[in-house]
């Protein structure tokens, strides 16, 4: 199983800063990764939380079973060492995902808490990146 976890806000994917994250919507994003998950031959399990407490718990269980992640960690990449903790437990890959590219944004989105303890990083492919990141881990 690989868990494709996405953190708060992007649940608003479609209506939220169209001009920087697109037009499309969450549930495009999601149907995305299942069809991709389907090509490739692999379990994904797609999810997006804006509670803190809802993702350490899904960090745990994926820890746990020695799964891979695809994770978006939306604004908690920049300052949520309690995130962090949870995807350093992680055994299996450790892909951190960002749709716009975050580096050329505000100053305050250019440090990651989580990169350090990632497998590695995408950002600013937009969806693509999701998709790019599955078929490294599929491979
Ligand atoms: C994001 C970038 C973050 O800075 C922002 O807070 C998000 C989305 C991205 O996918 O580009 O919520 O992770």
């Amino acid at each position: 199983m690989i868990y494709v976890l996405n953190g708060p806000n992007l649940n608003r994917l479609g209506t939220r800063e169209p001009d920087v994250y697109g037009s499309a919507t969450y549930k495009d994003l999601a149907d995305m990764c299942r069809t991709v998950a389907d090509d490739l031959g692999v379990r994904v399990e797609v999810r997006q939380t804006n509670a803190e407490h809802e993702m350490l718990g899904w960090l745990h269980d994926a820890a746990d079973e020695g799964a891979d992640v695809v994770l978006n960690p939306g604004a908690w990449t920049h300052y949520n060492i309690a995130v962090r903790d949870a995807c350093a437990m992680l055994r299996g890959k450790l892909i951190e995902v960002h749709i716009s590219n975050v580096h050329s944004r505000e100053e305050f989105r250019h440090r990651s808490v989580i990169s350090a303890v990632a497998t590695g990083v995408i950002a600013g492919l937009g969806f693509d990146g999701y998709r790019l990141a599955l078929e490294h881990i599929a491979r």
